[in-house]
């Protein structure tokens, strides 16, 4: 997939389910892009590049309030929806700047994850809520030091085949069926997605959180031999 393709797509980031509404703030990664991922108290998922335009502090430093999010380091603060700077505590009886705005994403949910497109262009039609099979449990995201293609090559050599359209691979870890979705997260870092029919808690979601560690052993093991 070269460069272009993979950024004109929607990238399964994180589940929906770490974001709470007003509350708290994810850090993310897509395609070497570093994210601030959080939820507006009206329950909107926001993607935002995980830099504050005053001084580039991180915002997932920072804090949410309501509908805003306000920077850990001057208190400036941000609208969900357009990322407008809305207040500067240095100068309350200021209007900020117009041109003053974080940087956004599109950002959808669907199958219960967040999706962030980082292109400019006007994005593709969304994942759709079957993107994976819609009765399976999430299992857990695993954390690969590898390239998301060389991922990808390992589930493909484990006969894990695309469910076109939706991104996800099936087949199964240890004769348990899994759907995998892999996110791109930057150079020589790849979140896995995992889901089986299997419900939480039972043993059979319990080998699937075995096998997954076994496959990123194997991965990350063939990575310090190339
Ligand atoms: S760096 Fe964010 S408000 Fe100054």
């Amino acid at each position: 997939m070269s460069a272009d393709s993979s950024i004109s797509t929607w990238h399964p980031v994180a589940p929906s389910a770490e974001l709470r509404a007003g509350a708290n703030i994810v850090a993310g990664f897509a395609e070497g892009r570093e994210l601030a991922l959080w939820r507006s108290a009206d329950g909107t998922a926001q993607a935002w590049e995980n830099r504050c335009p005053h001084r580039s502090v991180r915002f997932t430093l920072g804090q949410v309030v309501e509908n805003r999010l306000v920077c850990a380091y001057h208190g400036w603060q941000y609208a969900a929806g357009n990322g407008q700077c809305t207040h500067i505590p240095a100068h309350p009886d200021m209007p900020p700047p117009r041109n003053v705005c974080a940087k956004m994403f599109s950002a959808v949910e669907a199958a219960g994850m967040v999706w962030v497109y980082l292109a400019a262009a006007e994005p593709p039609p969304p994942p759709r809520d079957d993107a994976v099979p819609q009765d399976w449990s999430f299992c857990r995201t695993l954390t690969v030091r590898a390239n998301a293609a060389d991922v990808r090559d390992a589930l493909a050599a484990r006969d894990f085949t695309a469910n076109t359209p939706s991104p996800a691979l099936l087949g199964a870890l240890d004769r348990i069926d899994t759907a995998a979705l892999v996110l791109d997260a930057r150079p020589r870092l790849a979140f896995i997605h995992l889901w089986t029919p299997a419900a939480r808690g039972t043993d059979k979601m319990k080998a699937l959180h075995t096998a997954a560690r076994g496959l990123r052993g194997e991965i990350e093991a063939r990575q310090s031999t190339v």
